[in-house]
């Protein structure tokens, strides 16, 4: 169609499928060959020798720190943890029977009556708010975890990195050091994925120069749908409906018959294996032998087989995560949280790239509707 005469220059595929909807340093997804590098960095060389903090430094800055910035990072997270005395009274008084991520999302959403800031979009502003949420959103997801349960909230640790504060504040108890470096490496591996869906959206609503607050809430509702974050705990739901892998074939062989989508397979991008999944699938493994509870892995390992062999589908990010957390006896409504706990590490790197080279995004729709309808009273119709 003819830009001139205002309509779209080009119809894209249903779900803007295969566009480039922006330049990003941040993160490139490979799907072709199974590659994800954040800032340029091979997720495997992270996940080996990272930290989720050093990460954060990463997806914000374009380069790993140095000691000293990842000490101020470290030093600047730790002030900023403790909630605002107004949203954990606020938080005192969501149901209990609250979705996890709507009160992440409505608490995020609140954090901005306190920060004086917020509307500051200058790098320095935005960078103050980036770390402001980083280090909140652990608190607000342990906070509401204890307060659904009758429990006071654990205080935040400043000595404690992100993954071991987190398991601490939900628990009461320090995490051993092997599940908090597998928590650790978690973080890291959901930290940035390029323009999935909720990243696109925090660009969207950062777009109309909105506060942080407001992309990153838009963010957090985008990632709670099914489609996207929302699958790792529908995974361990279905593992647990599965129960013992002599059931798995003949579950999925029903589910596939009747059309279901198999949460944790296929992927928009990914045509192999998500690089992700090599890890959690290692993770859940060692939990569960751990735990003397190898039967979801199995159920895991059996489900993968046969998916490919009938549908040559992958399993996705979400797929394993699930499990190694439920191993680590987290509930399962937290999973998606848990994915948000990370993720804002990338929607926040993205906020501050759209901030500091911004154009409206406001694509157009192929109007396919009728023209020329003529309008009919009230009393006529
Ligand atoms: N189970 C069964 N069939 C599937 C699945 C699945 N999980 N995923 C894709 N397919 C089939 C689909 O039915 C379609 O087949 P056909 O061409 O015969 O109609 C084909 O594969 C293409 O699927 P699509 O739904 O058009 O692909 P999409 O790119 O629009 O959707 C997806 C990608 C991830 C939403 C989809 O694969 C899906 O719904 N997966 C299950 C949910 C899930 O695991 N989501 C997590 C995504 S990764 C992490 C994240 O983003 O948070």
């Amino acid at each position: 169609m003819d830009k001139a005469e205002g309509k779209p220059a080009a119809k894209t595929g249903a779900g803007l499928e295969g566009v480039v909807a922006a330049e990003s340093s941040i993160g490139d997804v490979d799907g072709v060959n199974g590659v994800l590098i954040y800032q340029g960095l091979d997720i495997h060389d992270l996940a080996e020798h990272s930290t989720f903090e050093e990460t954060v430094f990463l997806l914000w800055h374009g380069r790993l720190p140095g000691r000293a910035e990842l000490d101020g990072l470290r030093a600047e997270l730790a002030a900023n943890q403790q909630l605002p005395a107004e949203v954990s009274e606020l938080m005192r008084r969501f149901p209990a029977g609250a979705e996890p991520m709507d009160a992440l999302r409505t608490a995020v959403s609140a954090l901005a009556f306190y920060d004086a800031g917020s509307r500051d979009l200058s790098r320095e502003g935005a960078l103050r708010t980036a770390t402001k949420l980083t280090a909140r959103l652990p608190v607000v997801v342990a906070t509401f975890e204890r307060l659904r349960n009758g429990k006071e909230p654990v205080e935040p640790r400043p000595d404690l990195n992100i993954a071991s504060n987190f398991l601490h504040m939900l628990s009461g108890e320090e995490p051993s050091e092997r599940v908090a470096r597998i928590f650790d490496v978690c973080l890291i591996l959901h930290a940035d994925h390029e323009l999935n869906a909720s990243t696109f959206t925090s660009r969207v609503i950062a777009g109309t120069l909105a506060d942080m607050y407001g992309a990153v809430t838009g963010a957090i509702a985008a990632l709670s749908g099914p489609l996207h974050g929302g699958a790792n705990t529908n995974v361990m739901k279905m593992l647990l409906e599965i129960g013992e892998p002599e059931r798995a074939e003949a579950w999925l062989r029903e589910a596939l018959a009747s059309k279901k989508k198999v949460m944790g397979f296929g992927h928009r991008v990914y045509k192999t294996e998500d690089p992700r999944s090599v890890w959690l699938r290692k993770f859940s493994r060692e939990l569960g032998e751990a735990r003397g509870e190898t039967r979801w892995i199995e159920i895991l390992e059996r489900l993968r087989e046969l998916m490919f062999a009938e549908k040559k589908l992958y399993p996705n990010v979400d797929y394993y995560s699930g499990s190694a957390y439920y191993l680590m006896g987290i509930p399962l409504d937290l999973f998606t949280p848990i994915f948000a706990v990370s993720r804002i590490s990338g929607w926040t790197g993205h906020i501050l790239e759209q901030y500091a080279n911004n154009r409206l995004i406001r694509p157009r729709a192929e109007y396919v509707g009728p023209r020329g309808v003529p309008y009919v009273p009230i009393e006529e119709r």
